[in-house]
């Protein structure tokens, strides 16, 4: 069983997936607290519905991002968090969050890294006319969407995809692929090798 601490900005889809798969008995996990960097985020309501604390951050705080993530940091631990998992935040992480956990904390994107890294993952892929895209799940380090990998699902795009139905199949994607990498997580299964890559025991 692993304490998880939520980062989110919006929706909240995979945070949802990841309160399903705790209440399914399909991850060892308890999210203790969800924290998001808009206070009307759709995803505190997922969250309170669930019964789990939640804390959003107003504009205002972000405009000193480190002071941001040390108040994160002070909330995290506050509430026993072991691992810091960023469901659709859209801000970056700082020093002091990642020193505060360091190889704790987990992100998920939209194509396959480290092609189409940043905030536009998907129509990235789509407008590069590639033939194939898919999710990743990493650890966040200070230059964000290059940690080591975790995780990774490949989909197809075919002819008749647009933007749209592109987006669907990747979040159906997400939704199944974060919680089943967390869960090698909190399986203790995951450790870094000596050349930064991530090996998953069997
Ligand atoms: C997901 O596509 C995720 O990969 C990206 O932001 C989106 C978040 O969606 N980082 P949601 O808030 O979980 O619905």
């Amino acid at each position: 069983m692993i304490r998880l601490g939520v980062l989110i900005s919006g929706s909240g889809t995979n945070l949802q997936a990841i309160i399903d798969a705790v209440a399914e008995g399909r991850l060892d996990a308890e999210v203790a607290l969800v924290c998001s960097s808009r206070p009307d985020a759709y995803g505190l309501r997922r969250a309170q519905a669930a019964g789990i604390p939640t804390r959003g951050l107003s504009r205002e705080v972000y405009a000193d991002p480190l002071a941001a993530d040390r108040i994160i940091v002070e909330e995290m631990r506050a509430a026993g968090v072991e691992y810091v998992v960023m469901a659709g935040y859209m801000r970056m992480v700082t020093a002091p969050l990642l020193a505060a956990f360091p190889d704790r904390v987990v992100n998920i994107h939209p194509a396959l890294l480290p092609s189409f890294p940043g905030a536009h993952g998907i129509a990235d892929a789509f407008n590069a006319g590639v033939k194939v895209t898919g999710v990743t799940v990493h650890f966040a380090n200070e230059r964000y969407d290059e940690g080591p990998i975790i995780a990774q699902q490949a989909l197809a795009i075919e002819e008749d995809d647009s933007p749209e139905s592109l987006e669907e199949r990747i979040h159906a994607i997400e939704h199944v692929l974060y919680p089943q990498a967390l869960q090698y997580i909190a399986q203790g299964r995951v450790r870094i090798d000596e050349n930064r890559r991530v090996r998953i025991a069997k």
